[in-house]
This record gives structure tokens, C-alpha cells and sequence, in this order.
């Protein structure tokens, strides 16, 4: 579809500590590419893609960033207008679902209360010899946090569209019944369109409609 032939633009974040692929897990949903040769992401990068939900066109607009906090852009203007966010671990590293928290704790400060959060365990590939979090322990902690749940391998892609697809449809039953309230009364095609913030201009530079510079896939 051409670029603003949408219905709805619905901005989500991904976020959790470094390494626990991230960028890759975009590159996956939004280009079916996966490196294993990475590089941590620096500032902000962005990528869309398409859908329908419903009877409806749906911009996904996913941003992403490093886990490390050197590399992080400002943290205000990444969650600004987001209506849902990955938090992404390494199932193969417990460090990375303890810190889990850590996310949390910061979205609750800088994100909108009505998020959409989804807790993500990626690499599952490697279950089999590197596991250090259960999935009993996972699905535990999001349905303690109202967090859905999946785990994910953005190298074998097992649900990875699942998840975003996930994600999305949660977001889409959510937010247009408010803003289609809030438009009470308007007519005429896009109406219903949120448009949301532009990404800031240091992301906007590296963007594409697929911006993958600097990342790792
Ligand atoms: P930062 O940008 O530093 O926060 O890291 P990130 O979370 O974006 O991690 P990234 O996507 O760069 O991936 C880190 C490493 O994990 C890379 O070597 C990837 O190839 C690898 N990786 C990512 N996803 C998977 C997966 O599903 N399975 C396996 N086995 N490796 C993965
Ligand atoms: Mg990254």
C-alpha cells in the first residue's frame, strides 16, 4: 500500500538489555532477515510494515534501541506515543529476565498507563542445550505484570509474526474505541488515523522506510 494509505499508525517500543536480539527479532517481522553477526544498536532505529486487522489498515511503526545505556537515545521522545512494547530477555541468559524489572520500571515512568506490554523470551532455538528461564516462570511473571507472553526465535522465526501480530490486535481492540469517541461526530476518510509524533530527527536521519543502519540484521 502506498505510504499513508492506512487507517491507523500504532507506535510500539522494543526494549530489554543488550544481546538479547532485539534488532533482530524487527529485522525478522518487518524484512524475513536475521544476522547472527551483530552489532549493538546506536541512537534509535525504526522500521514499518503493513497489516490488516479487522476491517482496517494498520501502520506498524516499531522502534528500537540498545540495551545499553550508552547507546540509548533520549528516553522521553522513544516512548512518546507508543501504544505497546516488547520486553524482550534471552531465554538463555537469566540475567536478562531479571532485569526484566529494570524495563518496567522504566516504561511505567515514561510510558502512556494504557500501554500494551508483552513479555518476549527469544532464542528459543536454543532451548534444548542453553535454557536458564522456564517457561512456567516466564508466563508466571507476565500474567503477575498483565503482560501477554511468547517466546520467540528471530533465527528459526518460530512466532515471531505471531507475537507482533499479537501485539497489534491488542492494541487495535484497545485505542480506536477512544479515539474514535474522541472524534465523535467527524466524517470522512482518516478520521480515525492516529497519527502519531514523528520520529525524532537524529532517528529520521538513519530512516528508511526500513532503517536498519547500524543495527545488527
Ligand atoms: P542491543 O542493540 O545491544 O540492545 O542488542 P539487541 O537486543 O538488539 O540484540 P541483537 O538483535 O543485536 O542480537 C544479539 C545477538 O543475538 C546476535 O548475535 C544475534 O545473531 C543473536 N540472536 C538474536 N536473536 C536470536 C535468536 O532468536 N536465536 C539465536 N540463537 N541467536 C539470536
Ligand atoms: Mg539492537
Amino acid at each position: 500500500m502506498a505510504d499513508d494509505d492506512y487507517d491507523y499508525l500504532f507506535k510500539i517500543v522494543i526494549i530489554g538489555d543488550s544481546g538479547t536480539g532485539k534488532s533482530c527479532l524487527l529485522s525478522r517481522f518487518t524484512s524475513d532477515e536475521f544476522s547472527l553477526e551483530s552489532k549493538s544498536t546506536i541512537g534509535v532505529e525504526f522500521a514499518t510494515k503493513s497489516m490488516d486487522i479487522g476491517d482496517h489498515k494498520i501502520k506498524a511503526q516499531i522502534w528500537d534501541t540498545s540495551g545499553q545505556e550508552r547507546y540509548r537515545a533520549i528516553t522521553g521522545a522513544y516512548y512518546r506515543g507508543a501504544v505497546g512494547a516488547l520486553l524482550v530477555y534471552d531465554i538463555t541468559r537469566q540475567s536478562s529476565f531479571e532485569n526484566v524489572d529494570h524495563w518496567l520500571k522504566e516504561l511505567r515512568e515514561h510510558a502512556d498507563n494504557n500501554i500494551t506490554l508483552m513479555l518476549v523470551g527469544n532464542k528459543s532455538d536454543l532451548a534444548e542445550s542453553g535454557r536458564q528461564v522456564s517457561v512456567d516462570a516466564a508466563k508466571e511473571y507476565a500474567s503477575d505484570s498483565e503482560m501477554l507472553f511468547f517466546e520467540t526465535s528471530a533465527l528459526d522465526s518460530s512466532n515471531v509474526d505471531v507475537a507482533f501480530r499479537t501485539v497489534f490486535e491488542r492494541v487495535y481492540e484497545v485505542v480506536p474505541k477512544a479515539v474514535a469517541q474522541d472524534a465523535e461526530g467527524a466524517a470522512g476518510p482518516g478520521q480515525n488515523t492516529i497519527k502519531l509524533k514523528p520520529p525524532m530527527s537524529a532517528a529520521e536521519d538513519a530512516h528508511s522506510e526500513k532503517s536498519q543502519g547500524g543495527g545488527c540484521c
